[in-house]
């Protein structure tokens, strides 16, 4: 059942010959259990690339040595909590945890103090009185709330430019179907008020046609707008989603309900993840939120190397009341979908991850 992703990050130091320097030794290594709730989840095999990238990029400017083990929970909690037992039993310097079911931290958070292990948890973030249980538990993560302003800010400065192409029926009020993550996950509760809440504070009037979990998944997003076309059909202005796979999902429905791209409702996602900003230069994604990926997982890291190296927390990241690493979003359309992506291709370590060497 269980499949051990990765990866030993030793990579030898290869110095120039032309400088004449000798092989280093490497004086440390830093031993670090990841596991994640679901590796087939897009963003989140994001966020694991960019962290195993980095962990590379460390080693060679620092000369150190990361041991990166890395696991895939399956959505399975207990699963999960097994491969933490086994982290803990390895003796890892530092465990980071992309928790399958959020009301599991008090638990793990205890198994961690047990072992005096340092633990962070990312992307989906325990609540604050689990946090609070010991004070090497850190959170790495962005906030929810602010994805969904962002999204709903989109929204209605689209709808104020061009109302008369959104309102598809012309009765000046926005009609909507929302497409939410899994239920009980921050970033589905939240995004999806904040996002409305955005609309009706800006002083448009929306009404809520259908809304449910697809779960951040695409194929599911999918079968559900392809239920909603059949009920509401033309009545649908504009497809509000919780992350962007499930925005995908609602316009491949639409697309094999026979509409063309021109025809498409006002579909907006958050993450930014490479499919959803192609799908946004093509046109067929009005917009999303940039979910930071690569700055979670740098965080992540500075976390890491500074847990086990014994320096203060405080030092290598911004730390909210010593518990709360925060990555700000921003929003992506047309107009600066470039940058973004730009900024992906920056990344110079991961060919040699790719090919593994
Ligand atoms: C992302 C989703 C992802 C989820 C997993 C969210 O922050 O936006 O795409 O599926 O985290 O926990
Ligand atoms: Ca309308």
């Amino acid at each position: 059942m269980r499949r051990e992703i990765a990866l030993l990050l030793g990579l030898a130091l290869t110095l120039s010959p032309l400088t004449g320097c000798v092989r280093e030794r490497r004086e440390r290594t830093i031993r670090v259990g990841v596991t994640l709730y679901q590796q087939e989840d897009t963003f989140i095999s994001a966020l694991a690339q960019s962290l195993q990238q980095k962990a590379l990029e460390e080693e060679r400017i620092r000369g150190i040595k990361m041991n990166l083990s890395m696991m895939d929970g399956w959505g399975s909690q207990a699963v999960q909590t097994e491969q933490i037992d086994r982290f803990l039993d390895k003796g890892c310097d530092v465990i980071c945890v992309n928790l399958v079911d959020r009301t599991a931290a008090s638990t793990i958070i205890d198994k961690a103090h047990a072992a005096q292990v340092p633990i962070i948890f990312f992307n989906r973030e325990p609540i604050r009185e689990d946090l609070d249980r010991w004070d090497r538990a850190y959170y790495v993560g962005s906030h929810a709330a602010q994805a969904g302003e962002l999204q709903g800010e989109l929204v209605a400065r689209a709808w104020r430019e061009s109302s008369e192409r959104m309102d598809r029926n012309g009765d000046g009020v926005l009609q909507y179907v929302m497409l939410e993550g899994e239920p009980g996950h921050q970033d589905a509760l939240l995004r999806t008020e904040y996002s409305i809440k955005t609309l009706t504070e800006a002083g448009i009037t929306v009404e809520k046609l259908a809304n449910d979990a697809g779960d951040w998944q695409r194929g599911k997003a999918s079968v559900l707008m392809t239920q909603w076309l059949q009920t509401y059909g033309d009545q649908i202005e504009v497809v509000f989603s919780n992350n962007d796979d499930m925005a995908l999902g609602a316009i491949d429905a639409c697309l094999e309900a026979g509409r063309s791209k021109e025809d498409l409702p006002f579909v907006v996602g958050v993450d930014a993840t490479r499919p959803a900003l192609e799908a946004v230069r093509e046109g067929t994604l009005q917009g999303t939120v940039h979910n930071d990926a690569d700055g979670q997982a740098e965080s992540i890291l500075s976390l890491i190397c500074a847990l086990a190296e014994g320096r203060e927390p405080e030092k290598a990241v911004l730390l909210e009341g010593g518990t709360y690493v925060w990555l700000n979003h921003t929003v992506v359309t047309r107009e600066n979908v470039d940058e973004i992506r730009s900024e992906r291709r920056a990344a110079p370590i991961l060919k040699a991850l790719e090919t593994g060497k």
